[in-house]
């Protein structure tokens, strides 16, 4: 990401373009061709192979020339570059700040506006280690035959934004969506850290009681479940506020699973609570409550 910021100030429209000509191609396949991206940049083909040829000297791509016709996928650099690009364009983000978190399938930056507000930028890395956390998203894949890493992190990032405009209606403590594109969401940020790095917190109770609250209405309201509840994905600043951030496993409250996922967040809370602040409580009750309306 940071080699993507570093290189958008030297690109030129033109270089930008070449790489949105492979972006396209690779709906299709996993290896555009050169006469493809020449087609869909519309580019002749002298200006194709100069342009193709910067763009893989800035290593934004991979290329395949084992086949009788050389051909280009873009590498995560590329994507980056993309997905960079039009948030500056859009004017969401002026500038790319400091890594603040490294999740599991994803990088987390800091970053700020033209007016200097700091966000935080969420970039999606599916398939980055493994091909394991693919397979959560097989239902996206519907119809597809060619599935993409660039498909399922840009669905993931969507989803992901779509349910954090869906929760803001509700104004609790959970990110304001700023804006997306490609595989990257801008939301609000909370300078702090999450619940499980903190060795002791001032009023383990009153945060205990405010992340339950919050699950209730969030629960009742938007009929969503976060799915993937924990000290992990629960910010805390120094004065108490809290951020609930990671939502891209939410699942309705119809959904087939809901029960024992809804169980499974609640239950990851009310431990975390219990062993490392004696707080006691009684998880089915909890659940009882949330579905009296
Ligand atoms: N809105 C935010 N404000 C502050 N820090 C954040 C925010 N979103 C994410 N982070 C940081 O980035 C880390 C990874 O983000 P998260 O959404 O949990 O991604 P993953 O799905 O990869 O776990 C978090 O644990 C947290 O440290
Ligand atoms: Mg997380």
């Amino acid at each position: 990401m940071a080699e993507a910021a570093h290189i958008l100030p030297d690109m030129e429209k033109e270089d930008l373009r070449i790489l949105m000509a492979i972006e396209i191609g690779m709906k299709r396949s996993e290896y555009v061709t050169v006469n493809n991206i020449r087609f869909y940049s519309r580019y002749p083909m002298e200006e194709t192979l100069f342009r193709l040829k910067k763009v893989h000297k800035w290593n934004l791509t991979i290329r395949d020339s084992s086949k009788s016709e050389v051909a280009y996928t873009l590498n995560s650099i590329g994507y980056d570059v993309l997905g960079l690009h039009t948030l500056v364009e859009r004017e969401i983000i002026d500038q790319l700040g400091p890594l603040i978190g490294k999740g599991k399938e994803s990088d987390v930056y800091g970053c700020m506006d033209d007016k200097k507000n700091i966000f935080a930028l969420k970039i999606y890395r599916i398939g980055r280690t493994s091909f394991k956390n693919i397979k959560k998203l097989r239902s996206f894949q519907g119809e597809r035959k060619h599935i993409s890493w660039l498909y399922v992190n840009r669905l993931a990032a969507k989803k992901e934004f779509d349910a954090l405009s869906k929760i803001y209606e509700l104004k609790l403590d959970t990110p304001k969506p700023i804006g997306f594109n490609r595989h990257i969401i801008v939301m609000s940020y909370l300078r702090g850290k999450e619940l499980a790095f903190y060795q002791n917190l001032k009023n383990p109770s009153k945060i205990f009681n405010k992340i339950i609250k919050q699950l209730k209405v969030i629960y009742q309201k938007a009929n969503m479940i976060h799915g993937d509840l924990g000290e992990f994905n629960i910010i805390v600043d120094n004065k108490g506020n809290i951020l609930i951030i990671d939502w891209l496993q939410w699942i309705p409250s119809d959904h087939p699973n809901a029960r024992s996922i809804l169980e499974r967040d609640i239950e990851n809370v009310c431990n975390f609570f219990q062993k490392k602040y004696h707080i006691e409580s009684n998880p089915v009750e909890i659940i009882q409550s949330f579905k009296k309306k």
